[in-house]
């Protein structure tokens, strides 16, 4: 502990996880069916993608999101990531990520809330029943992957900090540890990572503050310990690694759209009618699979999201 990483938030004696809460923390991801194999790590000890108790490309059982689209093998969710605190190379993320200390952690909760504080992840662990969503996702460079994460709806832990009347958006930080991210102090992006969402955007049952996937403890690559899922939304608004998140009144600054606000506008919803300057979103390359498909309005979950859109012309809001 001496050593301890810089976080940019900082942890204080007293949010350092007791041992005996740790010890928990193992039970509950046993309990969850997280902890596999003996070997399945000393709780969230990251690994290299393939050192895993699930072969490489082991067949997802017939396993498919509610569209009867097949799951996406484990080793392309976590050997194919975008995590720039650490690189732009996708396939390096998951060795350059791998010493990534996430034991112990929290996220701060504050802004306009009744009931601010800092939660640890045992904390959340516990408080929040934890759930599988098989989700699709799909980047805004035009790929995508259908992924079975584990987690709990965010509207969960919003509803015990109670937003106050004046709260209508939510800002989400991730952590800045120079040591660990090669790539945090390079100067290409201004760190830290930040997104948002509406409030009601962030009370819909869709979004999710995931801890895993594939039944495992979330990989560093992907965001460990705790990330944001928000499937109808392109990529770069789901937030990894989170340390903060902040009830707001104004919408928040975001990296994607303070580094090139014409490309990447607040909302980001997948929509195959709104071309990216540089290119066409009409159509998806579905990791694992051959050729091109027609990307989906709201990444197929329009049905469940247009309401939160009535009135609002997506062309100009995107
Ligand atoms: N979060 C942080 N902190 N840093 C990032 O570079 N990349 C985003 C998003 N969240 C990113 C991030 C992008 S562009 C995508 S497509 C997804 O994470 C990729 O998630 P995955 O690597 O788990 O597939």
């Amino acid at each position: 502990m001496a050593d301890k990483k810089r976080h940019s938030v900082p942890l204080n004696r007293d949010e350092v996880t007791p041992k005996h809460i740790y010890q928990n923390r193992r039970q509950f991801l046993k309990q969850m069916g997280m902890v596999g194999l003996g070997a399945l790590l000393a709780s969230c000890a990251p690994r290299k993608p393939g050192a895993s108790d699930i072969p490489p490309d082991a067949p997802v059982n017939g396993r498919t999101d509610e569209l009867g689209d097949a799951l996406t093998s484990y080793s392309a969710v976590t050997g194919y990531n975008n995590f720039y605190e650490f690189t732009t190379s996708k396939e390096q993320v998951a060795s350059l990520a791998q010493n990534f200390e996430t034991d112990p952690w929290s996220v701060r909760v504050d802004g306009l809330v009744n009931h601010p504080g800092v939660l640890s992840l045992e904390d959340m662990l516990a408080n929040f029943n934890q759930e599988e969503r098989i989700y699709r996702m799909r980047c805004v460079e035009g790929w995508s992957m259908v992924i079975p994460w584990v987690g709990f709806p965010l509207h969960k832990l919003l509803a015990e900090v109670e937003p106050t009347a004046d709260a209508r958006y939510v800002a989400f930080e991730t952590a800045v540890v120079p040591d660990q991210m090669d790539a945090v102090d390079s100067g290409r992006f201004p760190f830290p990572y930040l997104e948002g969402l509406r409030l009601d955007e962030a009370q819909h049952d869709l979004t999710l503050l995931a801890t895993g996937l594939y039944d495992e403890p979330m990989p560093p690559q992907n965001g460990a310990p705790i990330r944001l899922v928000v499937p109808w939304k392109y990529g770069f608004k789901s937030i990894k690694s989170i340390v903060r998140i902040s009830l707001v009144a104004e919408e928040p600054p975001t990296l994607w759209n303070i580094v090139a606000p014409q490309e990447y506008g607040f909302y980001a919803n997948v929509n195959p009618d709104v071309s990216h300057p540089r290119w066409s979103q009409a159509t998806e390359r579905r990791i694992g699979e051959p050729g091109r498909r027609e990307t989906l309005f709201m990444n197929g979950y329009a049905d469940e999201v247009m309401p939160l859109y009535e009135g609002m012309d997506l062309t100009i809001q995107f």
